[in-house]
């Protein structure tokens, strides 16, 4: 298959591509500067019309990119998050009906976040929106992404695990000093997933056709925030902090991100992966880690 991936110099992208060009696929990268090899092509997400061609023989699209979201939230940082997700999504989607012959799938990125804080309920699907900024953030994306006249897939995607970054990337240095701990109560529930198994879920629902519209991208297991931090901490053989980080000192340094992204709760089930047969290569927390470090 010829597939193109957009954000693909990111942290979910870089490992996709590579699995894709791995399995035999044609990988076309969209990049926002001059291409530097024959599977880059130039586009511009700001744009108000896509270019000629731009997906000309791709069969399938996966829509990665957009602007860092691990932040403090200021207006002018959430205009961007917004607008580098919901203009290019519609571009691409424009890009898809202008096409002679249209890629046949839209696999496009999303959140977990779209449920807003759901406590101790277990979620999937079917769960409706919640509340606040991601959650918003994500129904416009969805929806965006559903116009395009092809499948479209949305990757509700939770807490990837990865050596390089996400997630992981700010927590591994603090944990490293012996310095991990809970955040707020820690009862809030992380819904992980190990990179290899994100990028098998995207390999998956590419190659299996009856799968369609919202996708919860996480594994099987999530846990608590206090027992990630204790699995974390066992992984790298340093202590864990007695005392938590207090809400209000998350909420100082990192304003209405620490509340969605951190303090939220997503006991998220992996429904129509599951459904649909993806076979997860890690199911429990110390064996992704493990895998992972
Ligand atoms: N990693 C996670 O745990 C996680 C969880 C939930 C959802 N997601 C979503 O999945 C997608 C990929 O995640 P990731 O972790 O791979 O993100 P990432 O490492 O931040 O990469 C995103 C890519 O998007 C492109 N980009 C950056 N700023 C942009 C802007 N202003 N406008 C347009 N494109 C921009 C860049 O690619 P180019 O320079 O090549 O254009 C960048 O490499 C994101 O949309 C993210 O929100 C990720």
């Amino acid at each position: 298959m010829v597939i193109v991936v957009t954000g693909a110099s990111g942290l979910l992208g870089t490992a996709l591509v590579r699995a894709l060009t791995e399995e035999g696929h044609e990988v076309v990268r969209l990049v926002r500067r001059a291409p530097r090899d024959p599977g880059e092509r130039t586009w511009d997400p700001t744009a108000k019309e896509p270019a000629p061609g731009l997906l000309d023989g791709a069969q399938a699209v996966v829509h990665l990119a957009g602007a860092p979201i691990g932040r403090r939230w200021s207006a002018a940082v959430k205009r961007e998050i917004v607008r580098s997700r919901i203009d290019s999504t519609r571009l691409l989607t424009e890009a898809v009906r202008r096409t002679a012959t249209p890629p046949e799938t839209l696999v496009s990125a999303s959140g977990i976040d779209f449920y807003g804080d759901t406590g101790e309920a277990v979620i999937d699907e079917s769960t409706p929106r919640g509340t606040g900024f991601l959650a918003e953030l994500c129904e416009r994306w969805e929806q965006e992404a559903r116009k395009v006249p092809a499948r479209s897939v949305q990757l509700r995607t939770g807490l990837v695990l990865s050596r390089d970054g996400g997630a992981l990337g700010p927590m591994l240095p603090i944990f490293k000093l012996g310095l991990g701990a809970p955040l707020g109560s820690g009862r809030q529930f992380w819904p992980w997933i190990a990179i290899d198994d994100w990028v098998g879920a995207v390999q998956h629902v590419l190659r299996t056709r009856e799968v369609s519209g919202p996708v919860n991208v996480v594994g099987p297991d999530p846990v608590r925030n206090r027992d990630f931090t204790r699995e974390l901490t066992a992984a790298l053989r340093r202590p864990m902090m007695p005392i938590p980080v207090p809400r209000l000192a998350l909420g100082l340094a990192l304003g209405d991100f620490a509340r969605e992204a951190l303090l939220s709760s997503h006991r998220a089930r992996p429904k129509k992966l599951e459904d649909s047969g993806y076979a997860f290569r890690h199911t429990r927390l110390d064996g992704a880690l493990a895998a992972v470090l």
